[in-house]
């Protein structure tokens, strides 16, 4: 199939090239014209060795430096000549350029516009005297991979902010604006940039916090390194979740915060590079889950406790070490206090002052000895955030502990009682909760002030499942039941118990219901195929409920049957889910993903109808705002439908998305179960369903969809059902793919809803014979016909929803022609001619002969999806791979890739480091350059290029 098309393109590009020969050699006047004027500004025109005497850049022979395609001027290639001058304004008349490297020249004025370049895929502007850049720079480059525009000198005076119009060029992989005069925050916008893998802001004036928005973003490289100005801060939780990045330059800022632990998950990481910051914090001794790393420089920050022992040489002075040899522990009085430190998430007055191994010896402040023993910690009225760590329990000489007027919350450590000195335990005006340990009477405990311990029985100490009743309200002193003081530290979340045996009772009525529920349904099923080996064809709509309102696809009706596997996934992953602590947001509380009713309620105007976004096969979904601003989705089971049915596909949605995350699939927030609501929350699609973008812009006065947006659309779903098919060693069939299943976010990137009727394949089968489950018009034909469930029949249902993308037509729509009705057998018949194929595209798509290329290799696949026969249709995997060509234009890079991602640690990268080095601490960075391209692409031969572009010849 792939060489198929191969065959195709360049039969295509062969027949449009004789087509054109009309034409052929004698370059296009409006691109003769850029190049003439080009070179009529610069200074030392001669370095370029172009004729005077022949205007025909495109030869043959062709000028220096200039690759054309056909009549086009497709590259200027003139990296390195000396060229100066600037560049002419009308440079985008140019407009079938593809690459263009004009890096370390002195080219110099205002940059011209980009705008409109669609064609550009690289572009090295970099180390040049550009001294302006226009705001519509950025316009329209819809195909750009590659853009440095390094150390020039742009709008110096007042710097420039990047314009968000970049974040059409949805494919651009590797961005590079070292020391440009950017200024202002990073740009939220790069966030949604889901092709970015190299990115290099560094020494430029941005400020403020790495923005959320980049979470999750697969860089490689990430160079935020020396900002001038105010620079860069807030926390590097970020940074901990980009978990290809290999290389991290962030030094030189004033971030803030410790090393999040899951910064070691990042398994790939060379070198990172966080010196000359405020960073605080113990450094996670054991590294060795960094197999990669080479290269680390912790200097200048305020890093406590041990240094990290590492099989390199790394930096590390001017931080809080307590020991100056890597390897060494602290001692333990040290150990505990910083444990302590820890809780209160190092303020940096203290992070500042608590260093060394000998709290006695140096002056850190709160803190005092008696004997060379910590005897009083006095920190009141800091506003320390956090809970009191149970370590205080090991400082056994303790006899003051004044920490009144701060903001702390949690249990008081029953450790605490063991301290044999203790006198004055002072936790006046905090947040202190219930149960109150039990200390002997010779401490003073002062706890005035905390407004969780005025009654008796607070909320929160009833649903512990302690018995702290009797915690005394009254504030000096408080004499519990010993009961209590065997309670666990706070650490020890009891609640979590109570949920979990909630949980255990709820499991406890599901399963014989569900039992019983399967042998029934097994029961029905024998029926049913022994039914079916009489009428050998029984009519689907006997089995499959039609929609009666076919102009919302939303509700057509589902029909499902679980049967004894799915309520097996069901169950383990209930289990699964109480004990997984997945940390995502602040909404899983007591870490994991229950969220309570109230909540819901409240986010959702207690479902007010005008939040409504549509209604599923079981449920409605609302919209929904969290206190915070976060918008949520809720569906909200019907009670009238609370049959088994309806439960099992609740389980079935929970085990599968809490099971599955990836970025092309809608992910679960957290769930509710309460009575009888059933509540499940998902993270907010603000576009909406691609059905309504497909079938009902015009109702809803939208623009229609794009095609570019159509592929990267087709792209994501392909993406995320390749992950649901073949995650870890399970499969997840989804068994309800249909373009209303497909939501949009505001980059109208796509992601895979609605796996309420998903199943596990089990283990060692390929196939699972099952009641039908699905929505008519995306059913494969075996599975209408047998109930077998494959990884084909979504793959049936993905085709559909291509031909929908290109068709812009219902799957099903009783409201068309006999012959047109069902959307797969009329595509199929018609995509057999390119006049046919041209007369069922989508009328508010503009087919172009370069997109027309495109759709009827998409149209192609479709078919293929579709295919009758199970085992005629291709993988998923197969799907991405055509897909991921088109819509990211994706072509090998010679062997020199890895130099060109930058990550190569051989010859010029080491020189790079070096050039950094001696450049830290000032920005003059001239020596360094940056945008070595090494020519692996531009030095493309022409006749090259010309074979994988088919398009341009004209
Ligand atoms: C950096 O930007 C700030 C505003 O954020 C400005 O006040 C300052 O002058 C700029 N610094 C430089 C060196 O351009
Ligand atoms: C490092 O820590 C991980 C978990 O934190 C642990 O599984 C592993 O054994 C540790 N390795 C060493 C060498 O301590
Ligand atoms: C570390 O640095 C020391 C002194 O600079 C040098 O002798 C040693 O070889 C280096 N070790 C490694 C592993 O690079
Ligand atoms: C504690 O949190 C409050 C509110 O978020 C903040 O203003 C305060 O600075 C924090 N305290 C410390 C010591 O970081
Ligand atoms: C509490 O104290 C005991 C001994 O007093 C110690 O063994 C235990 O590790 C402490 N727990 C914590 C969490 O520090």
């Amino acid at each position: 199939m792939a060489l198929g098309n191969w065959i195709k393109i360049v039969f295509l590009s062969v027949f449009l090239c004789c087509f054109g020969s009309v034409v052929f050699g004698t370059t296009d006047a409006g691109d003769y014209a850029v190049l003439d004027e080009f070179r009529k500004g610069l200074a030392n025109p001669e370095l370029l060795k172009w004729p005077t005497n022949n205007r025909d850049p495109c030869g043959p022979p062709l000028w220096p430096h200039v690759f054309c395609s056909g009549s086009r001027v497709a590259q200027i290639q003139v990296q390195n000549l000396g060229l100066s001058g600037p560049l002419p304004r009308d440079f985008n008349k140019l407009s079938m350029l593809t690459n263009i490297g004009l890096q370390r020249n002195n080219f110099s004025g205002k940059l011209p516009s980009f705008s409109g370049l669609s064609n550009l895929q690289y572009a090295y502007l970099g180390n040049n005297q550009f001294d302006a850049i226009p705001s519509d720079f950025f316009v329209g480059l819809t195909s750009l991979q590659v853009l440095s525009l390094d150390m020039n000198p742009l709008n110096q005076s007042t710097g420039w902010v990047l314009p968000p119009d970049l974040a059409d060029s949805a494919q651009l992989m590797n961005l590079s604006l070292v020391g440009c005069n950017l200024a202002g925050p990073l740009p939220e916008f790069l966030g949604t940039m889901h092709s970015l893998s190299v990115l290099k802001l560094s020494y430029n004036n941005l400020t403020g916090t790495i923005p959320a928005s980049y979470s999750g973003l697969p860089l490689q490289i990430l160079w935020l390194n020396n900002q001038i100005g105010p620079k860069l801060t807030g926390s590097l939780d970020v940074i901990a979740s980009m978990t290809m990045l290999k290389d991290v330059w962030l030094h030189g800022n004033q971030l803030t915060g410790p090393i999040p632990s899951s910064i070691w998950g990042l398994t790939s990481l060379t070198r990172l590079w966080l010196n000359n910051n405020l960073l605080v914090g113990l450094v996670p001794q054991n590294l060795t889950s960094l197999l990669q790393l080479q290269s680390l420089q912790l200097d200048n920050n305020m890093f406590m406790g041990p240094i990290p022992k590492v099989s390199f040489n790394f930096t590390y002075a001017y931080n809080s070490f307590c020991q100056s040899t890597p390897g060494i522990p602290c001692s333990p009085e040290v150990t505990a206090l910083l444990e302590f430190l820890e809780r209160v998430n190092y303020p940096s007055k203290l992070a500042a002052s608590w260093s060394g191994n000998d709290p006695c010896a140096s002056l850190w402040s709160g803190v005092s000895c008696f004997d060379g023993k910590v005897s009083v910690i006095n920190l009141p009225n800091l506003q320390l955030n956090g809970t009191i760590s149970p370590s205080l329990g090991k400082l056994n000489d303790l006899v003051d502990v004044r920490l009144g007027g701060n903001n702390l919350d949690g249990m008081i450590p029953v450790n605490m009682t063991n301290l044999k000195l203790l006198k004055t335990l002072d936790l006046s005006s905090n947040n202190i909760s219930p149960p109150v340990p039990h200390f002997p009477s010779s401490v003073k405990v002062l706890l005035d002030g905390n407004k969780l311990l005025v009654t008796a029985s607070s909320p929160e100490s009833s649903s512990t499942g302690n018995s702290p009743s009797d915690s005394s309200p009254n504030n000096t002193q408080s004499h519990n039941s010993p009961r209590s003081s065997g309670s666990s530290s706070p650490d020890a979340n009891s609640g979590n118990r109570s949920r979990g045996s909630r949980k255990l009772n709820l499991l406890i009525v599901i399963v014989p219901i569900a039992f019983g529920v399967s042998i029934f349904l097994l029961a029905v099923l024998f029926l049913c195929f022994w039914k079916r080996r009489k009428s050998a064809f029984p009519a689907p709509s006997s089995i499959v409920v039609h929609p009666r309102d076919s102009s919302n696809p939303d509700n057509l009706v589902k029909i499902v049957v679980a049967n004894n596997a799915s309520n097996s996934i069901a169950t383990n992953e209930w289990q699964s889910i109480n004990s997984s602590h997945t940390s995502d947001t602040h909404l899983i509380e007591s870490g994991n993903l229950v969220i309570s009713v109230q909540v819901l309620r409240s986010a959702t105007r207690n479902f007010a109808s005008e939040n409504v976004l549509g209604k599923g096969g079981f449920g409605v979904v609302y919209k929904g705002e969290l206190h915070d601003g976060t918008m949520i989705a809720v569906k909200r089971m019907e009670s009238a439908v609370l049959s088994s049915k309806a439960l099992d596909e609740f389980h079935a949605e929970i085990a599968v998305l809490s099971k599955v995350r990836h970025r092309n699939l809608v992910s679960i927030l957290g769930y509710s179960i309460e009575e009888y609501e059933r509540l499940l929350v998902y993270e907010y699609m603000p576009q909406g369903a691609l059905s309504k973008h497909l079938f009902r812009w015009k109702q809803l006065e939208s623009e229609p969809l794009s095609w570019k947006k159509r592929m990267n659309i087709a792209l994501d779903v392909a993406r995320g059902m390749e992950y649901l098919h073949n995650l870890a060693h399970q499969c997840f069939i989804h068994r309800d793919l249909k373009s209303s299943n497909i939501l949009l976010g505001d980059d109208y990137r796509a992601k895979v809803s609605d796996f309420g009727l998903a199943k596990l394949a089990p283990d060692g089968k390929n196939s699972v014979a099952t009641r039908l489950a699905g929505t008519f018009g995306y059913l494969a034909p075996e599975y209408a016909v047998t109930g077998k469930v494959t990884k084909k029949i979504d793959v049936f249902s993905f085709g559909v929803v291509l031909m929908e993308l290109l068709t812009g037509l219902m799957a099903l729509d009783e409201n068309r022609p006999e012959e047109s009705r069902y959307l797969v057998s009329w595509f199929c018949q018609m995509k057999t001619t390119k006049e046919n194929l041209k007369s069922i595209i989508d009328p508010a798509l503009v087919v172009t002969d370069e997109n027309f290329d495109s759709i009827s290799i998409i149209a192609e696949l479709a078919g293929h999806c579709a295919a009758r026969e199970p085992q005629q249709r291709p993988d998923m995997g197969h799907a991405v791979n055509v897909l991921a060509q088109l819509a990211e234009k994706w072509r090998p890079m010679s062997d020199d890739q890895d130099e060109y991602l930058g990550i190569d640690l051989q010859q010029p990268l080491l020189q790079m480091v070096k050039g950094w080095q001696a450049a830290d601490g000032t920005t003059d960075v001239s020596s360094v350059s940056l945008d070595d391209s090494k020519g692996s692409i531009p030095a493309r031969p022409a006749g090259f290029a010309e074979s994988f572009t088919s398009s341009d010849g004209r």
